[in-house]
C-alpha cells in the first residue's frame, strides 16, 4: 500500500514533465516520418526518372506507327513523363530544384530523340521513293526469241552460207508488183486464191495500181529484178496477208520467205540441189525430198516441195497421213514472162524461185498444231522456245 502511495506522488510530482515527454516523442516521431516519406519520395522519383532516361536513349521504331505508340507512351498528357511532372508538387521544397532540373532535362531528351527517329523514318521512306542512281541496276529480264524469228534467221543463215543476202519490200504493195508483173493476168483465177485486204480499189475494176496488202513476198522479186541486175542472189523475208477465216490452220496474217537466184545458165538441177541442202540443214541430214508438179503464175515449170516425214522417218504415220510425206513450199523456174516485165532478158539470164510459209517450217520442227498461238503473245507459249 506503501508502495502504491510513492508511485502515486511521483506521478502526481512529474506528471507535467511526463506530458510533455510524451509530446515531445510524439513530436519526434513525426518529424522522423516525414523526413522518411521525403527521402522516399526523392529516392523513388529519381530512380524513375534515370530509368525513363536510359528507355528513352535506347527506343527504336520501324515505322510511323511504332513512332506515335513511343511518343504515346511518353510525351503524351496521359504519358510517363507527364506522371512524374503530376508527382513533382510531393517533393520535398528544398529538392524541388534539382528534381525540377531532372524532369526537364528528360523530358527535352525524350522530344529530341523522337524528332531524331521520325527524321530517320521520314529520310528511309524518301529514299523508298527517289530511285537511288548511285546502286548498280537490276538485271533486266530478258525474253526469248520468238519461234518465227528462230526459224527466220535459221533458214536466213543456211541460204547465207551459199551466198544469198537479204532483200526487203513493202508490205503496202500495188496490185501490179503483187500480181501484173508476175504474170497474173487481170481477172485470172490464179488471183482468187489470194485474196486480199485493199487500201485503194475502184469498185469491180482491176487497175495495175490498185493499192493492197501483199499476198505473198514474191512481189518482192518484182522490186529486185527491176532494181538490180543479174547476177541476183536473194532472199526475202516478211509478212503477208490474205482474207481468211482464222483458224487453227489458217490466219489473216503469216509469214514467207522468198528465195530468187536469176544468172546465165541457171537449170531446174540447181533449184533442186538447192532445195535438198535447204531440207538437209533444216530438218536433218538424212531427209529427203520431192518434188510434185505445180502451177504457179510466175515459174514454168512449177514444182511443190514435200520433205520426208520428220516425225516417222518416212515410214508413214498420222501426222503426214500415212504418205511419209510433208509438203513444206513452191518453186519453179521463173517464167520468161517474169523476167521480162522485169527488164531481164530471158534469152540471157534464167532463174528459180522458191517461197515457204515460216509457220509451216515452225509447225513442223516445233510441232506446234494451232497457227493462232504464234500471234497470241502468251509468254506461257513463246517461254517454252527459251532453249531453242
Ligand atoms: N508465192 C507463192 C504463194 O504464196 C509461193 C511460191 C511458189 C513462191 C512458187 C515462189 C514460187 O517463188 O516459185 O503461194
Amino acid at each position: 500500500m506503501q508502495e502504491i502511495e510513492i508511485l502515486y506522488d511521483l506521478v502526481k510530482n512529474y506528471l507535467h514533465f511526463s506530458i510533455f515527454f510524451i509530446i515531445f516523442v510524439c513530436f519526434l516521431c513525426e518529424s522522423a516520418f516525414y523526413c522518411f516519406v521525403n527521402i522516399y519520395t526523392f529516392m523513388s522519383i529519381s530512380e524513375r526518372i534515370s530509368g525513363l532516361l536510359s528507355q528513352i536513349e535506347s527506343m527504336s521504331a520501324a515505322n510511323a506507327e511504332e513512332l506515335e505508340a513511343l511518343r504515346i507512351k511518353y510525351l503524351s498528357k496521359k504519358g510517363e513523363i507527364a506522371a512524374l511532372f503530376s508527382e513533382f508538387r510531393n517533393v520535398p521544397n528544398e529538392q524541388k530544384k534539382e528534381v525540377g532540373a531532372q524532369l526537364n532535362a528528360l523530358k527535352d531528351k525524350a522530344t529530341e530523340r523522337m524528332n531524331c527517329l521520325k527524321d530517320q523514318f521520314e529520310q528511309a521512306t524518301q529514299l523508298q521513293d527517289k530511285p537511288d542512281l548511285t546502286r548498280t541496276p537490276d538485271p533486266i529480264a530478258l525474253g526469248t526469241r520468238h519461234p518465227l524469228s528462230l526459224v527466220r534467221e535459221e533458214i536466213i543463215d543456211i541460204f547465207a552460207r551459199i551466198g544469198f543476202v537479204v532483200a526487203d519490200g513493202p508490205e503496202v504493195e500495188d496490185d501490179q508488183h503483187v500480181f501484173g508483173m508476175l504474170n497474173f493476168a487481170p481477172e485470172h483465177p490464179a488471183r482468187d486464191m489470194q485474196d486480199t485486204f485493199f487500201i485503194e480499189k475502184e469498185q469491180g475494176v482491176q487497175k495495175p495500181t490498185d493499192i493492197l496488202l501483199r499476198t505473198h513476198t514474191s512481189s518482192v522479186q518484182t522490186r529486185v529484178m527491176t532494181q538490180q541486175k543479174p547476177p541476183i542472189r536473194v532472199l526475202c523475208p516478211g509478212r503477208v496477208y490474205r482474207n481468211e477465216a482464222i483458224s487453227a490452220r489458217a490466219h489473216c496474217f503469216f509469214h514467207q520467205i522468198e528465195g530468187l537466184y536469176i544468172d546465165k545458165n541457171v537449170s531446174f538441177a540447181d533449184l533442186r540441189e538447192v532445195l535438198l541442202y535447204l531440207a538437209k540443214e533444216l530438218f536433218g541430214q538424212e531427209t529427203k525430198i520431192r518434188l510434185r508438179p505445180s502451177y504457179f503464175p510466175f515459174t514454168e515449170p512449177s514444182a511443190e516441195m514435200d520433205i520426208s516425214c520428220n516425225i516417222c522417218g518416212g515410214t508413214g504415220c498420222s501426222f503426214c497421213k500415212g504418205t511419209g510425206w510433208v509438203e513444206i513450199l513452191g518453186c519453179g523456174m521463173v517464167d520468161p514472162n517474169v523476167l521480162e516485165s522485169c527488164g531481164i532478158d530471158s534469152k540471157v539470164y534464167s532463174g528459180y524461185a522458191f517461197g515457204l510459209g515460216v509457220e509451216r517450217v515452225t509447225n513442223l520442227k516445233y510441232r506446234v498444231k494451232d497457227l493462232r498461238l504464234f500471234s497470241e503473245n502468251d509468254v506461257r507459249f513463246l517461254r517454252q522456245f527459251e532453249s531453242c
